[in-house]
């Protein structure tokens, strides 16, 4: 088990749909937490509401090269870490023939290159113990037409973080890479490119944040899709 009531965890995303609800998650179960986004703003509304258990907020772009870093030392810094969560991640729509540059930058450099510069500076001053877990996406194991570059840069994740695994665990650091089904938390209406296609309701933000959460703490190496339960929101 891994004791988050004495954890000072990272949230990397932490004012999305899914980092909000996951460091709410970490502070009900009794863990100091450390926030990053770019919008510095939000991020100092979620500090407000999450109060006391706040170590230090950290504003970065996490596609620039200095950014996972920046994030990793300046909470770090404040306190040592025991966890990194990353909940940052961009999508986009389109036909793989029509993807364009910028798209296609904005979404491997987040949702690909930031995770293993991440892993990187993470593992650099995580204890034994320690944790690093990164969001994926089901389209790691099922790419999906119309998400061409989105399947392409979460199976890419998916795969260094399996690789990563294995060699950190030496080190007893876990990675524990997570690969959530389709979730209400509003992401495919602000795609990077293109429109979304007409999705089945998702899950409910606040469920699949506790399932990732007690995976954390229960040691868990792996979250599957179907390690998710198929309930949608509301139902
Ligand atoms: N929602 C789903 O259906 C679903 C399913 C499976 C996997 N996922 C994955 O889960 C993760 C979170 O998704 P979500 O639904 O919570 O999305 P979201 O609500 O849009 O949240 C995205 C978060 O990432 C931050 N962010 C965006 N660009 C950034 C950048 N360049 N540098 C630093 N932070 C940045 C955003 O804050 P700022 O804009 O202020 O930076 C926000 O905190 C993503 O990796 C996504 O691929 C989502």
């Amino acid at each position: 088990m891994t004791d988050l009531a004495s954890a000072h965890v990272l949230v990397l995303g932490a004012t999305g749909g899914l980092g909000a609800p996951i460091a709410r998650r970490l502070v009900a179960a009794g863990a100091r937490v450390s926030l990053s986004a770019r919008d510095g703003s939000k991020l100092a509304a979620l500090a407000d509401e999450l109060g006391d258990s706040v170590v230090t907020t950290v504003a970065v772009d996490l596609t620039l090269p200095p950014g996972p870093g920046q994030a990793v030392e300046t909470a770090h810094g404040a306190a040592p870490l025991t966890g990194v969560v990353n909940a940052a991640g961009v999508v986009a729509f389109g036909p793989a023939a029509e993807l364009d540059d910028d798209t296609l930058d904005e979404l491997l450099l987040l949702d690909l290159v930031a995770p293993v510069r991440l892993v990187r500076a993470a593992a650099a001053v995580l204890p034994e113990g320690g944790f690093i877990a990164q969001v994926s996406a089901v389209v790691a194991e099922k790419a999906m037409p119309g998400m061409a570059a989105y399947s392409a840069a979460k199976a890419g994740l998916t795969a260094f973080d399996a690789a990563a695994a294995t060699e950190l665990r030496r080190r007893k650091v876990r990675v524990l890479d997570v690969r959530p089904p389709h979730t209400e938390t509003g992401l495919a209406t602000r795609p990077v490119a293109g429109e979304a296609p007409r999705l089945p309701r998702g899950l409910a933000p606040d469920a699949v944040a506790a399932r990732i959460v007690a995976a954390i703490a229960d040691d868990e190496r792996d979250l599957p899709a179907e390690a998710f339960s198929d309930r949608p929101e509301g139902s």
